[in-house]
């Protein structure tokens, strides 16, 4: 079975949207494969209880708890590591990643950014995309490597910035869209790899 382990911070949708593809799309009869587990580094994480719901097996991973970012990232691999994952998507995850972990991960770790990358990295991506008055904004899945925001990008999808958006109105537009190509994205890669 290929396992995949979604790392979340938060509201977890675009996890409940990977987890909804898999079960519409019999991933474990077709691909082989399973959501495994959600892990997230914040206890309050509304997306712990969708996960509990399914019966996916959920942990928590402070990073609060640990003196350092290397500490908390090699506490976090080896929650990771005990599902020996085909692949590890982070999720909403708002943790930046020490490389000695993002190498672990070579070639199997996916992320999903809400800007049309490289275009705005990094935070506030709605607002500064309004602010520079672009027209368009959207949303990038891509590999990650070391560097925030740029590694290879795999789907990106394009909404249009409107008069009178505002980040809310323009984050919600995005994220419908992410819903559509992360579950691809993963789908694509549990198929092929990257
Ligand atoms: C999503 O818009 C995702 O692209 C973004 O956080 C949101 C999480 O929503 N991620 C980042 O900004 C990463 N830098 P969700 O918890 O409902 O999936």
């Amino acid at each position: 079975m290929q396992n995949v382990v979604i790392l979340i911070s938060g509201t977890g949708s675009n996890m409940a949207a990977i987890v909804q593809a898999a079960e519409a799309g019999k991933w474990s009869e077709r691909l082989g494969a399973q959501v495994a587990a959600v892990i997230s580094n914040k206890p309050d994480a509304k997306g712990l209880l969708f996960a509990k719901e399914r019966g996916i097996a959920t942990a928590v991973v402070e990073h609060t708890a640990y003196p350092s970012r290397e500490a908390f990232d090699a506490a976090l691999a080896q929650k990771i590591d005990e599902y020996q994952p085909a692949l590890v998507v982070l999720a909403g995850f708002m943790r930046i990643l020490t490389p000695a972990f993002v190498a672990h991960y070579a070639g199997r770790l996916l992320n999903i950014h809400p800007s049309l990358l490289p275009a705005f990295p990094g935070l506030h991506t709605h607002q500064r995309a309004i602010d520079a008055g672009c027209r368009f904004a959207g949303a990038t899945v891509h590999q990650v490597t070391a560097d925030l925001d740029a590694g290879p990008i795999v789907e990106q999808a394009v909404v249009p910035i409107l008069p009178g958006d505002d980040a809310d109105t323009l984050a919600a537009r995005v994220l419908t869209q992410e819903h559509i190509i992360y579950p691809r994205a993963v789908e694509t890669f549990l198929q092929k790899g990257m």
